[in-house]
């Protein structure tokens, strides 16, 4: 789901599965993620920390993907020197488990979608060796899905929006 409140709806309709939230969540909103078991995205420290300070009398880790920006600019953990020290820090946050390490392409010629997975890649390699293991990892949406991209990391999970409805990727 794209927030915090879509999501809500699913768990109120009764669903038990994991749930994702895939863009970033408001501070103000971490104690509901946690308790709601919901996967949120994190692109900063702060919101680990928050998450992590939300979820600290519930029982067992609470489970978050980590969003790395490759060039969309929107949201993600900024793959510079200090955005690569920060996840190291999350790496040793304990109570809280990386489910996921994703990125949201953002190029439409092969050129530049093969250049940012090149950089998911290197920024993946940080994460895992933070962490000491290596999750799963997802990058591609409708276009590239629509486009037949094919990369090494693109192979675990996907995350098609528009192709879904049956809508032509723009
Ligand atoms: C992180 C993320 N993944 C996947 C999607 C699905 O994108 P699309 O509808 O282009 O398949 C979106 C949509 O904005 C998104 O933000």
């Amino acid at each position: 789901m794209a927030t915090v409140q879509e999501a809500c709806l699913l768990r109120d309709a009764g669903l038990r599965v994991p749930v994702s939230v895939l863009s970033p969540i408001p501070s103000a909103a971490a104690r509901e993620v946690a308790s709601r078991r919901l996967r949120p995205s994190l692109s900063c420290l702060a919101a680990a920390r928050d998450l992590r300070r939300a979820a600290r009398d519930l029982p067992g880790p609470v489970l978050a993907h980590v969003e790395l920006d490759t060039g969309l600019g929107r949201y993600g953990w900024p793959l510079t020197p200090a955005g690569l020290d920060q996840l190291q820090q999350l790496a040793a946050l304990d109570g809280l488990t990386v489910a996921s390490v994703y990125t949201h392409l953002s190029g439409t010629s092969r050129a530049e979608l093969a250049a940012q997975l090149a950089l998911f890649e290197q920024g993946y390699a940080k994460v895992a060796a933070a962490l000491g293991r290596r999750p799963r990892r997802h990058a591609l949406a409708s276009s590239a899905l629509a486009a037949q991209l094919r990369h090494p990391a693109t192979t675990q999970l996907v995350r098609p929006g528009a192709l879904l409805y049956g809508l032509a990727p723009c």
